[in-house]
């Protein structure tokens, strides 16, 4: 049976940087508060304009020239982000038509901070039955242009980012290579402590003017609830991968988490019992990019040499829904 493998990684973040120093203009909030709290320092947000697919399109052709893949190669496209171009279809499509790709199906995945992991099992799955060989996978977002930018919604708006990361998932015979296991859960009774409620179906029309006059349009989290959570589910969900395939922590050369916020990060790494130097963070630069932070730091972890050919890495995530997935990968 073929084996998935990631053959190459990019990366794609807008140019304009948005420093905490920039934030405490708009609303009441300081860069101390957000860097003790958070780890971050700043974040990119796109132009008016830009497109999530224009953002994953970019990402797509630094893995493809990375991998040596020729896009004409690929026959899948998994798109996961929270958002599309537009209302619908899904910003899968809207890659496809980029990448001059037409035919090739393209999978929407919409599992928020965990859909680029669940997109990573749903690749594993396709090449192992042999459906597809060369299957490009995508996280990316555009998350500013949904904050509430005043002192009202100062808590989410702090620490979202926008950005891409892009996947070349191909088939290999190598032993002990590629995707070795992916773990996949969700728990709907959780759906409401991280979630946007309006526009929704219940209402009749589904965007009425009323709507823009409250915070209800606006993503909301009850943050310490977020956190109890997530503290858990990243050491439980990597060690689950590591028992499925009889790796111990110790055998793992890196471990890359979605990043939410340090604080989490450094709280995972204390209860696996690793050092900080085993896990991948970059959030003090982009912030959460939601679908896009595992792929975005496979991609600068790779080029900065963290990640080397034979590498064992475990991959976690954890966001609204609540959903949270592992992978644990041979480089
Ligand atoms: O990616 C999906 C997964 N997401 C997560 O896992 C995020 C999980 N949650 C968190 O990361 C944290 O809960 C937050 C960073 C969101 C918040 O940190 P916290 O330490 O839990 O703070 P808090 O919400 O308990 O708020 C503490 C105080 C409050 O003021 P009072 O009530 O103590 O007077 C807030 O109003 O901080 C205030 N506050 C702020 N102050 C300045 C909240 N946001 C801000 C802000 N600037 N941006």
């Amino acid at each position: 049976m073929p084996r998935a493998k990631i053959a190459g990684v990019g990366h794609y973040v807008p140019e304009r940087v948005v420093t905490n120093f920039d934030l405490e203009k708009m609303m009441d909030t300081s860069d101390e508060w957000i860097r003790e709290r958070t780890g971050i320092q700043e974040r990119r947000w796109v132009e008016e304009g830009e497109t999530v697919s224009g953002l994953g399109l970019k990402a797509s052709e630094v893995a493809l020239e990375r991998a040596g893949v020729n896009k004409e190669d690929i026959d899948f496209i998994i798109f996961a982000s929270m958002e599309s171009d537009y209302e619908f279809p899904g910003g899968g499509c809207f890659l496809q038509e980029k990448l001059g790709l037409p035919g090739i199906p393209a999978l929407d995945i919409r599992n928020q901070c965990s859909g680029f992991v669940y997109g990573l099992s749903v690749a594993d799955q396709f090449i192992r039955t042999g459906m597809y060989k060369t299957i490009l996978l995508v996280g990316a977002e555009i998350q500013s242009t949904s904050l509430d930018l005043t002192t009202r919604g100062r808590d989410m708006a702090v620490l979202f980012g926008d950005g891409a990361g892009a996947a070349v998932i191909t088939a290999t015979e190598e032993e002990d290579k590629g995707i070795l296991t992916t773990h996949l859960h969700a728990d709907g009774r959780y759906a409401k402590k991280l979630w946007a409620e309006l526009p929704s179906v219940i209402f009749h029309p589904r965007l009425e003017p009323w709507m823009l006059e409250t915070d209800r349009i606006y993503p909301k989290m009850e943050g310490r609830f977020v956190f109890k959570h997530a503290v858990t589910r990243f050491p439980e969900v990597i060690r689950e991968a590591l028992e499925a395939t009889g790796y111990t922590i110790e055998d793992v050369d890196l471990i890359v988490p979605h990043q939410a916020n340090q604080r989490i990060t450094e709280a995972v790494a204390q209860r696996l019992g690793v050092s900080m130097e085993k896990v991948y963070s970059n959030i003090h630069k982009y912030g959460n990019t939601t679908a896009a932070t595992i792929p975005i730091c496979l991609s600068e972890a790779w080029a900065e040499g963290r990640i080397k050919d034979g590498d064992l890495v475990a991959i976690a995530a954890f966001g609204s829904g609540f959903t949270w997935a592992s992978a644990l990968v041979r480089w």
